[in-house]
This record gives structure tokens, sequence and C-alpha cells, in this order.
């Protein structure tokens, strides 16, 4: 099996103005530029800061993404994002399918696969978002969820190259709860299965699979640890330089 680097994704979500959102990346560019840090580290800024966040950043070795885009590249959307836009910006990567997206927006995995399309095609990588609810998980069903959310959410055209899978329980979103370290192995296992069917063995074996939900610096090394893990996705924890860059370390 390939080693697979590990990625520790940062996802401010709604929050942050300018100054707060230029320092909290000038905090992290020093720590990556003190480095060598022992993962790839990402930063997904709102939509209005990622200018500004990607030019913070520049040269540092941190990469930038948003947190969204449309499904098309231009057009009559008022209000929305083009993946084309972004990268513009100097974003080189983009969530989807968040679980905040999927509820409050009413995305589907059809929406998902709709808009990680557009963002390849712009040259962007996707963290494409994926988890159970908690009634699907009390009810056996987690693994035939996530099953079809990956198989659903993800356009031909998909690599390890392209896009990155985030395994992000939605009742563990913000709430401080996480699921037992068996439960994430069993879960990340299934997706890597999932992969080696849908992408085939050799993508499925360089596919980086992170864990979301309620990561923090006193969960995360033993998070990380867990087989077919390969980073995280980080909330709440990824606001606070220290928290965050505690993260980063604890995947080494
Ligand atoms: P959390 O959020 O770390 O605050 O639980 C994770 C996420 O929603 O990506």
């Amino acid at each position: 099996m390939m080693a697979r680097r590990p990625l520790i994704a940062g996802n401010w979500k709604m929050n942050g103005l300018k100054a707060d959102g230029v320092a909290l990346a000038e905090a992290v560019a020093r720590k990556v530029k003190a480095g060598p840090a022992p993962a790839d580290v990402l930063i997904c800024p709102p939509a209005t800061l990622v200018d500004r966040v990607a030019q913070t950043v520049a040269g540092s070795g941190v990469a930038v993404g948003g947190q969204d885009c449309h499904a098309v590249q231009s057009g009559a959307h008022t209000g929305d994002v083009a993946a084309a836009m972004l990268k513009d910006l100097g974003a080189s990567h983009v969530i989807l399918g968040h679980s905040e997206r999927r509820t409050n927006h009413g995305e589907t995995n059809a929406t998902v696969r709709a808009k990680a399309e557009a963002a390849h095609a712009a040259g962007l990588v996707v963290v494409v978002c994926l988890g159970e609810t908690e009634a699907e998980r009390d009810a056996g069903r987690t693994i035939s969820v996530v099953e079809s959310q990956f198989k659903e959410s993800l356009p031909s055209g998909t690599n390890a190259d392209n896009t990155v899978i985030a395994y992000e329980p939605v009742w563990a979103i913000g709430t401080g709860r996480t699921p037992t370290n068996a439960e994430v192995a069993e879960v990340h296992a299934a997706l890597r299965a999932s992969a080696a069917k849908v992408l085939g063995a050799a993508v499925a074996d360089r596919l980086r699979i992170l864990y979301g939900g309620s990561m923090k610096p006193s969960n995360a090394r033993e998070l990380l640890a867990i087989k077919d893990v390969d980073g995280g996705l980080i909330g709440g924890a990824s606001l606070k330089v220290d928290d965050f860059w505690a993260i980063v370390e604890a995947s080494r």
C-alpha cells in the first residue's frame, strides 16, 4: 500500500471579517513556513475572504479552498459563486456537499456531483463531504448511506489527485460528540472499498479520506491514527491557530 500524506483542512464556515481572517491565515502560514509540516494544510475561508487569504498565504505552502461553488461556470445565478471564480482568486480546492449545505440548501448527491464536475473542469480539487444522520446510524444504515453518497456524489473523471473525501457524521459536527474509533474505522474501510469498486484499486489506494466532526487537539491523535483516516476536516477548532496547529502536529 502506498503511504498517503495526511491533509488537515480547516473549514472556517461563515466566520471571519477581513482583519480576523487575514490574521488567522498569517498565523497558519507562519507555522507552515517554520515547518516542515507533517501534513498538507488547507484553509477554507468564507467566499468573501478567499482573495485576501490566498494573497496572505501565497508562497507559504498553505492551500486555500472555497466552501461551495455553483454547478455552472457563469450566468444568471444571483448570489452564487462559480468554481472558476474561486480558482481565479487563488483557491486550489473547494468543499462540496457539506452537511450544512445538504440540510440548509437542499443539496442532494446529484447536486454535489454536478458541482464536483464543474469544480474539476475549473481545475479545483474537491473535498466531497458525506456522512450519516443520527437517525440513520440508529437505524443501522450508516454503511449503506455513505456508500450510496459516495457512488452518487462523484462525477466521472474522479481520481485521487482531483478529489478528497471527508467522512463527517452529521451528528458529530459541532456537537463535541464523535463516533468510537471502531465506528470510524468501519466507515473508512467501507469507503476505501467503495472507492476500489467505483474508481479502481489504484485510485482507492491513493485517495485521501478525511474524518470530520468535533476533531480537536484532545482527540486528534487518536482519530488520525485510525487505519484509512488520512487527515481531518476541522470546523470549530480551525478558528484558533493553536488548536488547528495542534491537530496538524497530531498527524505526525
Ligand atoms: P466541527 O465541524 O469540527 O466544528 O465539528 C466540522 C465540519 O463541519 O467540517
